[in-house]
């Protein structure tokens, strides 16, 4: 389907959001991502992008990096308002609380734009009632590049746990480092402690071993488990 686009916000030269309007047809369920692409439908590729917004919220919101001589985002880095967006019409993806037991801590660990579906979790009232706790990780290299989500997640009903690794800060270093040092994720248990990871590649797999040595089961369509996870795209 085609969308317009009814705001654009750059953070960081390599970062920007871009919120469009919401056919009412449109459903997903928070945590999914669709394919993007721009508004002339043939000239770019398409590009998995995980939705940023609430499933009952009326616009959707997307958060991007710039690649360097990306065939679509530097093309869509200077998308405008009013302009025309591609959205696919297939929402899917794995980091849906269907796909996990319930109950207990829920945990989102992020790396970089791989904040995106927890912000839509979060803005999804279903996955308060769903877990008794909510715990937001996020690494990113600098401050600039918490500032699209920062201030929402320190007010909103999760415990949020930022974390720079190419600043000073006062939880510096990658969050696979803080939580193998014991400073965070150290009272964590199988049966309460439920996890969703999504940033690099090198993120997911290092924090997939931790779990997976220690005992967690990573969920899926067919059975639930304690820990799912996903690559964050377009970088
Ligand atoms: P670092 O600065 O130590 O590379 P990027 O900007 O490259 O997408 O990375 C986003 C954040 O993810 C950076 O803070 C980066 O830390 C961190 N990071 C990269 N690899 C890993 C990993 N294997 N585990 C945890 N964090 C990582």
């Amino acid at each position: 389907m085609i969308v317009k686009v009814t705001g654009v916000t750059h953070y960081t030269d390599s970062l920007f959001k871009i919120t469009t309007e919401r056919p009412k047809t449109f459903r997903f369920r928070a945590g999914e991502f669709v394919m993007v692409g721009m508004g002339d439908y043939d000239s770019t590729p398409k590009r998995a992008y995980s939705i940023c917004s609430g499933p009952y919220d009326e616009e959707l919101e997307f958060y991007s990096i710039k690649v360097p001589n990306g065939p679509l985002t530097s093309k869509l880095q200077h998308i405008k308002v009013g302009d025309d967006l591609y959205v696919g019409g297939k929402t899917t993806g794995t980091l849906i609380t269907q796909n996990l037991e319930l109950g207990g801590n829920l945990w989102m660990m992020a790396t970089g734009t791989g904040i995106a579906p927890f912000m839509s979790l979060l803005r999804d009232p279903a996955t308060y009632s769903d877990f008794d706790n909510i715990y937001v990780t996020w690494t990113t290299r600098t401050m600039a590049e918490q500032d699209a989500y920062h201030n929402i997640l320190k007010e909103s009903n999760c415990t949020f746990i930022p974390t720079i690794t190419r600043e000073e800060f006062h939880r510096p270093g990658r969050i696979t480092d803080l939580v193998k040092e014991g400073k965070v994720f150290e009272q964590a248990t199988t049966e309460r402690d439920k996890v969703m990871l999504c940033g690099s590649t090198a993120f997911n797999t290092e924090m997939k071993n931790y779990l997976t040595e220690r005992g967690w089961h990573e969920g899926n369509k067919t059975s639930a488990g304690n820990f799912v996870q996903e690559k964050a795209f377009v970088g």
